[in-house]
């Protein structure tokens, strides 16, 4: 008599559990015969909490996270004083179509790039173009990669050449409050602890935290629950986070006001309202048993604790 999950088990030319349309020979067959399933995964709305991942779907996330993290790693260096914005997004394109994976921004609700660059007072969804970095920017470059139907998702604040002691400053809250969101979590907090710990760090640091853009529940679907506030939000505070669930961090910090326009011709950009600066970083984490891993660790980028420098200014 075959149990439950067995039933679920597709044929070869079946379409595969995961929804993606394609045959499950095509897709998730040889994955799940490779992580040691007997059976394939119930699917995600048949359980409990969809939102809490299997072991086998960890391993995916922890993948595509580590993809992601090598590309960050890949780009990084290519941050320099002439560059044009949209030759980093051809080199974030070549490199993640080259390894057989999808850039999750490109065509993502029409977004027409590989990444997001946001320099100076572009505080998020920057759409790549004919800007060419400058000694003195600060850029944040978001990347998202789609590896076998799972994303990865972080960005970093990098700086073009010298830059002002203020943008330093900005840069290391973004940093450093992110990291310091991510170090207060156990398993069970509530979301509103990263938003009191964020907001907390900002204020004494003299800067703002941007409300109207926030991080995000993500696995098989870029964004879903649960939302993730960077400021004390008492509604979506509520949720828990339990092993299992999937989320970025990715706090915006303003040099002046929280408040953002949105571009009127492209609907993408969003500024300060103030035109001052703003930095990002996000990471990807999982909530596991013990605490949280953060799944979209580089292996050169900065590492908890790193202190930001302006290279010396050259004449
Ligand atoms: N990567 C962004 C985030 O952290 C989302 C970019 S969506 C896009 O959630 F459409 F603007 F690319
Ligand atoms: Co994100
Ligand atoms: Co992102």
């Amino acid at each position: 008599m075959k149990n439950e999950a067995d039933k679920r088990v597709p044929g070869p030319n079946e379409p595969c559990w995961c929804g993606s349309g394609k045959k499950y020979k095509k897709c998730h067959q040889s994955a799940d015969l490779a992580g040691g399933a007997t059976t394939a995964q119930p699917k995600p709305e048949a359980r409990a909490n969809p939102l809490l991942l299997t072991e086998l779907e960890r391993t995916a996330m922890r993948k595509a996270c580590s993809v992601n993290a090598d590309l960050m790693d890949y780009i990084r260096d290519f941050v320099q004083p002439g560059i044009t914005t949209q030759e980093i997004d051809k080199l974030v394109h070549d490199w993640t179509v080259q390894r057989g994976h999808i850039p999750a921004t490109l065509g993502y609700r029409g977004f027409p790039a590989s990444l997001c660059t946001s320099p100076n007072q572009v505080v998020c969804h920057g759409i790549p173009g004919d800007y060419k970095l400058r000694q003195g920017d600060i850029i944040n470059l978001d990347l998202t990669t789609i590896v076998e139907g799972w994303h990865g998702d972080q960005s970093e604040t990098l700086f073009v050449g010298a830059v002002s002691e203020e943008a330093v400053a900005l840069t290391q809250c973004s940093f450093d409050s992110m990291w310091a969101a991510i170090d207060v979590l156990k398993p069970f907090s509530k979301v509103i602890e990263i938003g009191s710990v964020i907001s907390k760090m900002a204020k004494q640091r003299g800067f703002e935290v941007v409300k109207e853009y926030q991080g995000h529940g993500i696995g098989r679907r870029f964004h879903q629950k649960p939302d993730i506030p960077h400021f004390p939000d008492a509604f979506h505070g509520r949720q828990i986070l339990e092993p299992g669930v999937c989320f970025t961090i990715e706090p915006m910090i303003n040099q002046g006001t929280w408040k953002t326009v949105l571009d009127r011709r492209d609907h993408w950009t969003v500024y300060t309202a103030d035109g001052k600066l703003s930095a990002q970083f996000e990471h990807t984490i999982l909530m596991t048993e013990t605490g949280p891993e953060v799944l979209t660790m580089t292996r050169r980028g900065p590492q908890r604790g790193h202190k930001f420098l302006s290279p010396a200014a050259v004449s």
